[in-house]
């Protein structure tokens, strides 16, 4: 079996919230984990997980030096709180392997403009495309949304190598996860859950306390139908029910886990108020050691250090990632 080579990243954006967490950070711990029982397997000896904190991609839109800082510390505190382990996977800033910008540059001179020329900006779809090649990514799990990157990183391997007559670069899979989750805003379930939305109320963040998380989802706007009782999974026409039972599921619904349809019919009849409160209670129980965690990486020196310690060595592997990859691109193209 050929080895895997599986990269994802995500913005610096400070603490992730549900969103986030329920639809992508989640998926990183459990590949790590379904992957971490192949690591020490001899069949497959160089499955490789590689996690970025893209903090070249976040300076498309400029804010202050500092907030920059602490927004990627958060994210790295994040990212180890809910489980990545650095002896399993690789994390590291995007910033800290030139290599990924270099190869930006390289592809740039024989991208397509096709694609490119439908997008707002070029850099960006080309950076995020040098991520994934300067690795020999085999396999990305993207969202919905992020599928068409992914076609335009394939897009550019086909350039490259045939500008070229190689077959250096390797054409990236998407990898199909469970059915991605997506979560809806607390304050208006028409919306999904994001950290640009003013309203702090919108979101759970995963570092949230108990007395905050229980304020949100009660305050959830849910809708004056049936009642007010649970009547099953209905997105379409009862999205802040629904995304309530989705959390709910997500985090262990009531005993043990269940698909969110199984957890709908199950709560059939239940008064919205019990639901928010069940909701409440799993997500606070559920992030209890994501919370403690953070805290930990955040307030103790120790542990600050230890944190430095893992971005250096999760930076030296990806350059050394890389490196492999820009050697054999740079000698195809004559630099
Ligand atoms: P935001 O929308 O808050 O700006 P990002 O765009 O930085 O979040 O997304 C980071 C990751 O989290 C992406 O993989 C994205 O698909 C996922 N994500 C963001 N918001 C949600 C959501 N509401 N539900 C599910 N996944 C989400
Ligand atoms: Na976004």
């Amino acid at each position: 079996q050929k080895p895997k080579v599986i990269f994802s990243g995500i913005q610096p954006t400070g603490v992730p919230h549900l969103g986030n967490y329920l639809g992508a950070l989640l998926q990183w711990r459990t590949l790590q984990d379904s992957f971490s029982s192949s690591f020490s397997s001899a069949s497959s000896p160089s499955n490789r997980l590689l996690f970025s904190i893209v903090d070249l991609h976040a300076i498309t839109i400029p804010r202050p030096a500092h907030q920059l800082s602490a927004d990627k510390k958060q994210m790295l505190a994040s990212l180890l709180s809910i489980g990545l382990d650095p002896s399993l996977c690789t994390i590291f800033y995007q910033s800290m392997v030139p290599a990924h910008s270099e190869l930006q540059w390289i592809l740039s001179c024989t991208a397509s403009t096709g694609y490119l020329s439908r997008m707002t900006q070029w850099n960006y779809p080309i950076l995020q495309a040098a991520d994934i090649l300067v690795h020999k990514a085999t396999h990305v799990p993207v969202g919905e949304d992020q599928r068409q990157h992914l076609e335009f990183a394939r897009e550019c391997v086909t350039n490259f190598n045939a500008a070229y007559g190689c077959q250096v670069l390797v054409p990236p899979e998407t990898m199909v996860t469970e059915r991605a989750k997506r979560i809806m805003s607390l304050s208006d379930p028409a919306k999904k859950m994001s950290k640009s939305d003013p309203s702090v109320k919108s979101r759970v963040l995963i570092t949230d306390s108990p007395e905050a998380i229980k304020t949100k989802i009660m305050g959830a706007v849910t809708d004056s139908l049936a009642e007010g009782k649970v009547t099953g999974y209905e997105p379409e026409t009862r999205p802040g029910v629904a995304n309530l039972l989705e959390i709910l599921a997500a985090f262990g619904g009531q005993q043990g886990k269940k698909t969110v349809e199984e957890l709908g019919e199950e709560m059939r009849g239940t008064g919205l108020k019990e639901l928010k409160t069940k909701t409440a209670e799993a997500v606070t129980e559920g992030l209890r050691e994501v919370r403690e965690k953070y805290e930990g990486y955040m307030n103790s020196e120790k542990q600050g250090k230890m944190m430095e310690e893992i971005i250096q060595t999760g930076a030296k592997r990806a350059r050394e990632s890389a490196e492999e990859t820009m050697r054999e691109v740079r000698g195809v193209v004559g630099l």
